[in-house]
């Protein structure tokens, strides 16, 4: 019976995690950990950010202050420093989960809630990470709050006024947007919690945290960088110009370069075809599944282990009389590993891959030395004199109580799996193992000849021939043989070299996040024109005709505005000639402008005119004169009752 097998990109995968095995043991490996890490890391940036809160000043004026007060004592600069490379690493870690995800195979079918909560996690991260970004309110705060505003200024609830928050003179719209971002940052991390439950919720006994060793590793590494490499700000941000670069963090601001190389549609096309496509992934990538289970009711005693057993949560007790229950596959659910075939002492799980009494039979007839039962995903064991393989969907549906049959017909028996926790059904070596030392029911019988029974971790890339070859020549002579059945697995740990290797993605957080990107070409000037307008009335309410003082106003409420037109020209030539409309549903609301021009290092004359379309005797002029040199800007703004003046003091 055919089914689901190593890929050759799964095959990849293997080769690196049996070679990391050889450092970690396969119990302590961080590959098979990555999820796990990033929860771990997350929850470190939870603690080091409540801290931060604290301190913390969400008015502009004072926001980059109060994160410099912050840096300015050890405690704090170490704990600020937490919370941005512990940042950093969660999306590392979880990139690298999800690669291992798609390069594993396992992202569809009975896994595809797991996937689509995993994309909305990521992106949630990434959303989380921006705002933090901005809340500094340093150079970098006020380029990536710009570009983002950008980006989101084609939806026409935004337009141009989020832009006009970046640069410009009220630092009230700021304010509330702080206090947005703020909030957010908060509310967006509790969410998390939501969607990391949909993201286990099929899963039983999701590995939320890796072992002890790992996390106290992690704990020192992020420590030590924290301490090594103390996160810092841009300079301050500044309302009246454009910073030209900042330093990129490259964890969460990888998509920013694009916006120097593409006009915002193609990013949009870029953004949601990548994140599209991503969570359309299971659909688009077709795979097979293994035959589901199924329980043969009238055999079922309702002892529960198979529904304790199950990894994917593919089993439930259906309640048949008040004191009777029996267990029933979901088939929706469940993923044909076989595991709870292995879970019943009555054979009332049956599954067409594991046909245990072909099997039976075939021994009886063959009455081989050795009878090898491997995993699909494990070493490929070669058939020879004296050697029967069967090849099962899991390790982990072996069934412990088979051996007693089984050792009747031949001198040893062995059982190949993937390695350590690493296996494609997550669980099936774990139990394995804890059936066969008697720690999980059913247990292997105490009166069997245990020592004529080996359980090999060996993933496919594995080559098992020596150890078959071993436990023949073992097999030749019984009374060596041990009490117990033996466990070969990678379990020696090289401590130094696995603390080096796992410090090594931590180096390069300090380098991948301070570097610098110009955004702006530095050898020109940049002129920007950033407003926001309320234009004149065009059309009015209808009186009301109330008498009560306090109504009065509302006759005078404007329903409509006139658009108005913008020409910019430097140097007498006409750079921009465009109309705007009042925001609004009835076109009632203010304008906001946001405009750039590239100019080339020198002096400007540079000119504006604001004409009131509909009420063309309303026009407001700027004429400026200006040595403008390379990377700096010319902002041009506006406010009622000053007329149109230039942002920064000049
Ligand atoms: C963003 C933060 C993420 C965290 C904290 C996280 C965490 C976890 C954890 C703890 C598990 C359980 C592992 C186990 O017990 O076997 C898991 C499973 C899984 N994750 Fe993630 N994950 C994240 C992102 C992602 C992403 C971005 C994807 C893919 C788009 C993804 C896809 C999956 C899948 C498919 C499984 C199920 C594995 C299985 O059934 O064997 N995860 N994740
Ligand atoms: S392990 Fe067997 S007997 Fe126990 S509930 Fe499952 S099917 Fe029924
Ligand atoms: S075959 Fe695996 S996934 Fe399906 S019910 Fe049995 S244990 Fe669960």
């Amino acid at each position: 019976m055919e089914m689901v097998t190593v890929s050759p990109t799964y095959r990849v995968m293997q080769r690196i995690g049996y070679a990391l095995s050889g450092i970690y043991s396969s119990r302590l490996n961080p590959l098979y950990y990555l999820g796990a890490i990033t929860v771990f890391l997350l929850i470190i940036d939870v603690i080091s950010g409540i801290y931060l809160f604290f301190f913390y000043d969400v008015d502009p004026k004072g926001a980059h202050a109060s994160v410099e007060a912050i840096s300015s004592s050890f405690l704090g600069s170490l704990m600020r420093s937490i919370h941005r490379y512990s940042s950093d690493g969660l999306i590392l870690f979880a990139v690298l989960h999800m690669l291992q995800m798609i390069f594993t195979d396992r992202f569809r079918m009975f896994r595809w809630i797991a996937w689509v909560s995993g994309v909305g996690t990521l992106l949630l991260f990434l959303a989380i990470g921006i705002s933090g970004y901005l809340l500094v309110w340093d150079e970098r705060a006020q380029l990536t709050g710009l570009l983002t505003a950008k980006f989101f200024s084609v939806i026409p609830i935004f337009g141009h006024a989020l832009m006009s928050a970046f640069l410009g003179t009220d630092i009230k719209n700021l304010g509330g947007l702080f206090r947005i971002l703020l909030f957010g940052h908060i509310a967006v991390t509790i969410l998390l919690v939501f969607t990391l439950w949909v993201h286990v919720m099929r899963i039983s006994r999701p590995r939320l945290f890796p072992p002890k060793e790992l996390m106290i590793l992690l704990t020192v590494y992020v420590v030590a960088v924290s301490i090594l490499f103390p996160a810092k700000s841009d300079p301050p941000a500044d309302l009246g110009k454009v910073p030209f670069s900042m330093s990129l963090d490259w964890f969460y601001l990888t998509g920013y370069p694009l916006f120097k190389v593409f006009p915002l549609s193609v990013n949009w096309i870029l953004f949601l075809g990548f994140f599209g496509i991503l969570t359309a992934f299971p659909w688009l990538i077709k795979g097979r599944r293994n035959p589901p289970a199924h329980v043969l009711e009238d055999k079922c005693e309702g002892c529960r282990q198979c529904f304790l057993d199950c990894p994917y949560e593919a089993i439930y007790m259906k309640r048949i009389s008040e004191k009777e229950e029996k267990a029933e596959v979901i088939e929706s659910k469940c993923a044909g590993c076989g595991i709870c075939v292995a879970s019943c002492n009555y054979g009332a799980n049956e599954i067409p891959t594991v046909p245990i009494q072909n099997i039976l039979e075939d021994l009886r007839s063959k009455k081989p030395d050795l009878a090898v039962f491997r995993c699909s995903f494990a070493a490929q064991v070669e058939e020879r004199n004296g050697v029967r393989v069967y090849t099962f969907p899991c390790a982990g549906a072996v069934n412990a109580v088979w051996m007693r049959d089984i050792l009747k017909e031949v001198k040893g028996v062995m059982v190949v799996s993937c390695d350590g926790i690493d296996c494609y059904f997550r669980e099936g070596v774990e139990w394995t193992e804890a059936r066969f030392t008697g720690k999980r029911r059913p247990r292997l019988l105490k009166t069997l000849e245990r020592g004529r029974i080996r359980v090999v971790e060996a993933p496919s890339v594995a080559n098992i021939d020596k150890e078959v070859e071993d436990f023949l020549n073992a097999l030749k002579d019984p009374s060596r043989l041990p009490e117990d059945v033996t466990f070969v697995a990678r379990n020696k740990v090289n401590p130094i070299l696995a603390s080096v290797l796992l410090f090594i993605p931590f180096l390069t957080f300090y380098p991948l996040t301070t570097d610098r990107m110009d955004f702006y070409p530095t050898d020109k000037a940049l002129a920007v024109i950033t407003f926001k307008y309320r234009s004149s009335p065009v059309k009015k309410a209808e009186g009301t005709h109330s008498k009560l003082e306090h109504m009065k106003a509302m006759q005078n409420i404007a329903i409509e505005r006139s658009p108005i037109l913008l020409t910019f020209k430097v140097d007498g030539k006409t750079l921009l000639e465009k109309r705007y409309d009042p925001r609004g549903l009835r076109k009632d609301a203010s304008i906001y402008v946001y405009e750039e021009f590239l100019l080339k290092p020198g002096k400007h004359t540079v000119e504006l005119k604001l004409v009131e379309t509909k009420n063309p005797d309303v026009v407001k002029t700027f004429k400026v004169v200006r040595e403008l040199k390379p990377a700096t800007s010319l902002a041009i703004s506006f406010a009622e009752g000053k007329g149109f003046f230039l942002l920064g003091g000049k």
